[in-house]
């Protein structure tokens, strides 16, 4: 008997969810400036704005917390952890950041100057914002059916490779400090990365003499989607591919809020062993000491723990089928659904949902919006409110590829009939597409702006 679908744990601890009316719902979305990140936590039934530091930890995690060694200098735990990196991803060393966007800020302010340019499949928003705020120039260079929410293609998050080329070309090598590949492609849908694009990535920047960095959060479901859509991998343990994608790399940065199933904390990982010299000075001012970088040995330990359950193949496998359940049923509710559904989300394409809605009236808030109001379900926004830019070259104002809305699943916490009322609500906005409004911004920072945007809803 083969199991496709269930959940390979059983619940220990629960934590209760209070389901709201539809007028307290209309109230806090008002007081939120039509924000979702500006609702409160507890106002929120279903809540997918992001998998990053919502997942449940297991009882071992829990029970490695007590265990955690709080010494400032040289903990126990930080052993533990450094081990868990060397065995898992293979890089001799390892520098802890309380999470993701600490990790690029570190490597960023120790490699990369003003003026300089970074190339990677897609930034992710924070990784882009670390560079803008250097005075950097983050270019995307995602391979061209990234942007086609139909096509059913096995690693739309693949690197442009003749892109990458002519880029670098362009740009000279002298003003490339390093070269980034983001594996799930998150920007991208949560599309995996091909072994073969991961190596050949590789092989350009070396060829030019750029240090490659992995943007490493999702790679459990990376490594997951290569065993499953490359042929060549059907039989290899998922530990040894995770062991080679990142064999081809000089070094990643993690948050390991995603696949270090632990609720905070990141980490750089590289083999050169000068880089903790010039990565740790920057560490010690800004996050902590080497062994801690800003997190309780507690957390350590957790993570250690987390990294060797998150390339358990059953986990995975329940993994990649509770988040495609989720695309099916939002499907069967009508929602255009980016194909394939990525590991850790599904997207669905508003701009395609609600095509009266122009893109600068940010179809995906407007659904995302429509969401919380009919179901008290939090989702967000990947798209123009999030990625609108002004191009570097010609001053014109870009905007995203996609008007995308983001349910993405935190870990081991929903169960299939959660998906299933999520469903029902979808249904409901595509029935009534009055519900979804187009939105104009009354106020916005320069810099990373939907997080703290103010919007009002067209009439
Ligand atoms: N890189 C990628 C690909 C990410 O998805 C994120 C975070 C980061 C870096 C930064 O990590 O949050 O620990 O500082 N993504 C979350 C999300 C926030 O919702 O997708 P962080």
């Amino acid at each position: 008997m083969t199991i496709p679908f269930i959940e390979p744990f059983r619940i220990k601890v629960v934590e209760k969810v209070r389901m709201t009316t539809r007028e307290e719902r209309v109230a806090a979305l008002r007081a939120a400036h039509y924000n979702l990140f500006a609702v409160r936590g507890e106002d929120v039934f279903i809540d997918l704005l992001t998998d990053s530091g919502t997942g449940a930890m297991s009882d071992e995690q829990w029970a490695g917390m007590m265990h955690g060694d709080e010494s400032y200098a040289g903990a126990k735990s930080y052993y533990h952890f450094e081990q868990a990196i060397q065995n898992i991803l293979g890089f001799p060393y390892v520098l802890p950041t309380h999470q993701g966007r600490a990790a690029e800020g570190m490597l960023f302010k120790s490699l990369v100057k003003a003026g300089q340019t970074v190339p990677n499949n897609r930034h992710f928003d924070t990784t882009m914002g670390n560079l803008q705020v250097l005075g950097a120039n983050p270019v995307d260079i995602p391979v061209a059916e990234s942007a086609d929410s139909e096509v059913e293609l096995p690693f739309k998050g693949n690197m442009d490779l003749e892109g990458l080329e002519a880029l670098i070309k362009k740009t000279g090598v002298e003003n490339i400090p390093l070269g980034m590949l983001t594996i799930t492609n998150n920007s991208a849908a949560g599309q995996p990365v091909s072994m073969d694009n991961i190596r050949a990535t590789a092989e350009i920047y070396h060829r030019y003499g750029i240090p490659f960095f992995i943007d490493a959060c999702r790679f459990g479901e990376n490594a997951w989607f290569i065993k499953l859509r490359d042929p060549k991998y059907k039989n290899t343990p998922v530990r040894e591919i995770v062991r080679e994608m990142f064999s081809y790399a000089d070094g990643c940065t993690m948050s390991a809020k995603k696949d270090g199933m632990v609720n905070i904390g990141g980490f750089i990982a590289f083999r050169d062993p000068e880089l903790k010299g010039q990565i740790g000075a920057n560490l010690i001012v800004h996050e902590g000491f080497l062994t801690y970088g800003g997190l309780a040995g507690r957390d350590l330990e957790a993570l250690a723990i987390g990294l060797n359950e998150v390339v358990d193949e059953d986990y995975l496998n329940y993994r990649e089928s509770h988040t495609r359940y989720l695309g099916e049923v939002l499907s069967a509710a009508g929602m255009p659904v980016y194909k394939p559904t990525g590991g850790h989300a599904v997207y669905v394409d508003a701009g395609k949902a609600f095509p009266g809605i122009p893109k600068r009236q940010f179809p995906a808030v407007g659904l995302a919006n429509a969401l919380y109001i009919t179901g008290g379900i939090r989702t967000v926004e990947i798209g123009s409110l999030m990625f609108e830019h002004a191009d570097p070259e010609t001053g014109e104002l870009m905007l995203a590829p996609l008007e995308l809305v983001r349910f993405a699943i935190p870990r081991r916490v929903y169960t299939r009939s959660h998906l299933d009322y999520i469903g029902e609500a979808a249904a409901e906005c595509m029935k009534r597409p009055e519900l979804v409004k187009g939105l104009r911004v009354t106020w916005a920072p320069k810099v990373l702006r939907h997080f703290m945007a103010q919007l009002e809803e067209i009439e």
